[in-house]
């Protein structure tokens, strides 16, 4: 897969943003009040009281501090408990369309690219706001671009198999330069009245631009060395919300509508599979683990990725070497990893490498092997 470059890359970050000590607060006066509510069943052993949230264990059971969102009031009011978007006419651009211009403007920026220049967008990405049209032809619209654009779905996953996808296109000659935008609304899909996983997640979109190196003129690119997608099927992250509710009577208001998960299962299962993904990579690559420079993880869980690190490098990784974003971020799925590549790739120096590599639902993993032109 050589000759085909990452030449740009952009971030979207909203606004608006949610401390641990503000969220904690929000969810302990939401089950304060549904204890309260429910004291008679919860007091004759009908009903579970629920427990309280609390900032010291989220930090240390994640490394999430703070998140970013699209709405803060929605979801901080103990009566709604979600974010509150606005309903959009047809004929304006929808809210994953609005963000995905924004990362996708940077990274045309950075890649010195213009919309003229790219035949092909792809959005790769969770949390999609509707069955069809695509987003992708949405932002190739308002972009101007030619060519061709869709969307895919391969949960937090979605960029590095994005990449993948992407690569493979241009080397086969279908496309010449692509777009790919990750926009994220994770919060739209998270129960924010379930204490177990109301922290997790965050908004924002990541974008970035591929091309073949011949054509590449940013002062930071990275060539695409090898990319290895793997996939093994498992419940452990499980969102019911699809096209089959209505036949099915489910309500939009059933939890499994939402995000659910098995925390503890998907830790001990994903961090061996997604270790050995990357040393096998490597290994099939023929490249030393003494030559990577850097990991870039998908950002879920601080713990998580220091295991990871760990196994790859065979020591615990320097602080450099595996930059984390999500403690500021949070896990904002698909486009985790590629946060933290767009903020620790530029002091990086010619013919290093480093990995870059997402994981989550599918369970889904990708591998991307990367050295810097
Ligand atoms: N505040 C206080 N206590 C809480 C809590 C909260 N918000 N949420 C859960 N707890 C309690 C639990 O009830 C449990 O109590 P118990 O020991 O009395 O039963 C205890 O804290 C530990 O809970 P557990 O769920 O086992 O915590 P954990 O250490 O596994 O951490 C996750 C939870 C979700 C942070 C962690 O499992 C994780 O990150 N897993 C991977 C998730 C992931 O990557 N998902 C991919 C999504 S794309």
């Amino acid at each position: 897969m050589n000759e085909i470059v990452i030449s740009g890359t952009g971030v979207f970050t909203p606004k608006e943003s949610i401390t641990n000590k503000e969220l904690v607060e929000a969810y302990n006066a939401y089950a304060e009040k549904f204890n309260t509510l429910n004291k008679d069943l919860i007091d004759n052993g009908e009903l579970d009281a629920l427990e309280l949230s609390n900032e010291d264990f989220i930090y240390s059971a994640s490394g999430i501090k703070n998140r970013y969102v699209m709405d803060k009031k929605g979801i901080l009011n103990p009566d709604i408990m979600h974010p509150i978007l606005d309903r959009r006419n047809n004929d304006e651009p929808s809210i994953l369309a609005e963000m995905s211009i924004e990362a996708a403007k940077q990274a045309l920026d950075v890649s010195g690219k213009k919309p003229s220049d790219i035949d092909a967008v792809i959005t790769a990405c969770s949390n999609l706001e509707r069955a069809y049209p695509a987003i992708a032809i949405e932002v190739q619209q308002y972009l101007g671009i030619q060519g061709f654009a869709f969307d895919m779905n391969v949960a937090c996953s979605s960029a590095t198999f994005g990449i993948q996808a992407a690569a493979d296109m241009i080397k086969a000659g279908s496309a010449e330069t692509i777009l790919i935008v990750d926009p994220e609304i994770c919060s739209g899909h998270l129960d924010f009245k379930d204490r177990d996983c109301h922290f997790i997640f965050g908004d924002v979109c990541t974008a970035l631009i591929l091309e073949k190196k011949a054509s590449a003129n940013s002062t930071n690119s990275f060539e695409i060395l090898s990319t290895k997608c793997i996939t093994q099927f498992s419940n452990n992250i499980r969102n019911n919300f699809g096209f089959l509710n209505n036949a099915k009577q489910s309500k939009t208001l059933d939890r499994d509508m939402l995000f659910m998960q098995e925390g503890r299962k998907v830790f001990k299962e994903v961090v061996p599979m997604v270790s050995q993904l990357i040393l096998d990579h490597l290994s099939d690559e023929n490249v030393e683990i003494n030559d990577v420079k850097r990991l870039w993880l998908h950002q879920a869980n601080k713990s998580m990725n220091d295991f990871i690190g760990k196994k790859v490098l065979g020591r615990t990784p320097e602080k450099n070497e595996q930059p984390n974003i999500l403690q500021d971020y949070a896990n904002t799925s698909s486009a985790g990893s590629i946060i933290a590549f767009s903020q620790y790739s530029e002091d990086m120096n010619k013919d290093e490498i480093g990995v870059l590599c997402s994981f989550g639902a599918g369970y889904s993993a990708g591998s991307v092997i990367l050295r810097k032109t």
